[in-house]
């Protein structure tokens, strides 16, 4: 991982997204930190996902600039941006059904392992040594998000929370410098919400940055050291949690929000 001692790491400039005619994400300055959980919200379609799949290179942007580590990133793969050291997990679960818990994760270490994963879950011969370690690692990070049940059973067994914390496994597993999580908390019940932050603190702890899209304002506002609103794809507000919670701008997005919703 990178040292960046509290410095950004990533920043994006005047960054925009265009879908036709529509804006989903326009102008967006945003500035991430190493150590810091920071939170993205907003009214449903604000942008927020977009914003992820541009920064990752899920999009090219319209327009705009994104630095990382110091470098003014090209148009390029998601795999690259992975390299790089970005990694999310996306709004819908995306595991691989057929094949097990630990073998999901392992698979998000194949940009950092020489043979790659396919012969690793192949086991073809000569990546033993390799497989191993990275069997390990997949492992330990299984462990570090709480994981408790059986590692070899097939992804499509797991119900909806246990499926949402291997997907951060997985993420985990390719020591990213920063980590997005796409509404990590959607879906979950109370306990579960409860166990997602407290695996959310443990992760800004190890580091890296944490950057998460959420609905659930208790989840926001009890872990995030740093608060970005997105509405209409444009950036309305940013500070603490207590800040955020009072802006003027905010309160009004989502009472429209709450009005078009009534
Ligand atoms: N691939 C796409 N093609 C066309 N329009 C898109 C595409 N992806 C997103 N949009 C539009 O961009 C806008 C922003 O969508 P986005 O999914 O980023 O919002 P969001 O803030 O993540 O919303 P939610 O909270 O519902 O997940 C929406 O109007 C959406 O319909
Ligand atoms: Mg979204």
């Amino acid at each position: 991982m990178t040292s960046f001692n509290g410095e950004a790491i990533l920043e994006t400039k005047q960054l925009s997204k265009r879908f036709g005619g529509l804006y989903a994400v326009k102008n967006v300055d945003i500035s991430i930190r190493p150590g810091r959980i920071h939170g993205l919200i907003g009214p449903n379609g604000s942008g927020k996902s977009t914003l992820i799949n541009v920064i990752t290179g899920v999009y090219t942007p319209t327009a705009g600039e994104i630095t990382f580590k110091n470098e003014i990133l090209p148009p390029e793969r998601a795999s690259v941006r992975m390299e790089r050291g970005m990694v999310r997990t996306f709004q819908t679960s995306r595991l691989f059904e057929e094949l097990s818990v630990i073998e999901n994760v392992m698979v998000g270490a194949h940009c950092r392992t020489k043979s790659g994963i396919i012969p690793i879950l192949l086991k073809t011969r000569g990546v033993t040594a390799e497989e191993k370690n990275v069997r390990e690692r997949a492992e330990y990070w299984l462990d570090f998000v709480g994981f408790e049940g059986d590692v070899c059973q097939k992804a499509k067994a797991l119900a909806h929370a246990p499926r949402r914390i291997v997907e951060i496994a997985r993420a985990l597993i390719s020591e990213p410098d920063v980590i997005f999580l796409d509404e990590p908390a959607a879906g979950m019940n109370p306990e579960e919400k409860l166990c997602l932050m407290e695996l959310m603190c443990r992760i800004g702890e190890l580091g890296n940055a944490l950057v998460a899209i959420e609905h659930d304002m208790k989840v926001i506002m009890g872990i995030c050291n740093i608060i970005s609103v997105l509405n209409f794809g444009t950036k309305i507000a940013e500070g603490t949690p207590t800040e955020i919670q009072t802006n003027k701008a905010v309160i009004e997005a989502y009472l429209g929000e709450a009005k078009k919703n009534a």
